[in-house]
């Protein structure tokens, strides 16, 4: 599929079949997290995939479906065949950064920004635009901080990998009720004039905005 195609497809699914996934095309979606890139190469991320219904309902109860459900979306993350918890291991940009190649003056240089973070958005893409190649449909989700901890005690998780975001994939199913309760509907999307400065930030003559989609 071609890129602009991909792009054009993706957005955020809250409506699947139960139909469940084959394991190579998920191993294939996943393994894309390879080719993701990473502050020094440090390659924090860390996936788990959950296929079994139990831990999937488990999920869905955490990330409170039944709230949704009521404001009159779908269940859509207890019926989505695949969860991959997205999580990053901010450790290993440390480690990274003290290895000789990479020392400042003999110290771990600052951290513009929480590279760790930053990765692990660039790795959920992947899986998005991989799920999307491969004919599915993907959705993200998070829960509240407070239920972080059961998230990561109930996947197992380690105690130096953080919790980032927890993305569905499967076959889209027809949504009749997408309603108000979804963002995208709800928002306007910015124009691009709004989201993209040229040469400086105060350079006068910026692209006008113009209605876009
Ligand atoms: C980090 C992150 C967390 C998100 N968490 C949720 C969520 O908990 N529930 C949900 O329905 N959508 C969630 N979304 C989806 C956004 O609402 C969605 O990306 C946005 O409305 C734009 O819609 P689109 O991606 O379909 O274009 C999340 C997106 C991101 C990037």
């Amino acid at each position: 599929m071609e890129l602009a195609d991909i792009l054009g497809r993706r957005r955020m699914t809250r409506s699947y079949l139960p139909d469940p996934i084959p394991r190579e095309v998920i191993e294939r979606i996943v393994s894309t997290v390879r080719r993701a890139p990473s502050g020094g190469f440090s390659q924090g991320h860390r996936l788990v995939v959950v296929t079994e219904a139990d831990t999937r309902r488990e999920l869905a109860r955490l990330a409170g479906e039944e709230e949704y459900v009521a404001a009159g979306g779908q269940a859509w993350i207890s019926t989505a065949p695949v969860h991959v918890f997205v999580g990053t291991r901010e450790e290993s940009y440390h480690e990274r950064y003290r290895r000789p190649d990479k020392l400042r003056d003999g110290e771990e240089i600052g951290w513009p920004a929480p590279y760790w973070y930053v990765d692990a958005g660039a790795a959920f893409m992947l899986l998005q635009l991989a799920a999307i190649d491969a004919g599915l449909a993907t959705g993200v989700y998070g829960v509240l901080p407070e239920q972080v901890p059961e998230v990561e005690t109930l996947l197992g998780v380690p105690d130096d990998v953080h919790f980032v975001c927890l993305v569905t994939i499967g076959h889209p199913a027809p949504d009749p009720r997408e309603t108000a309760v979804v963002s995208r509907l709800t928002q306007r999307r910015l124009p691009v004039a709004e989201l993209v400065r040229w040469e400086r930030w105060d350079e006068p003559g910026q692209p006008t905005s113009q209605a876009q989609r």
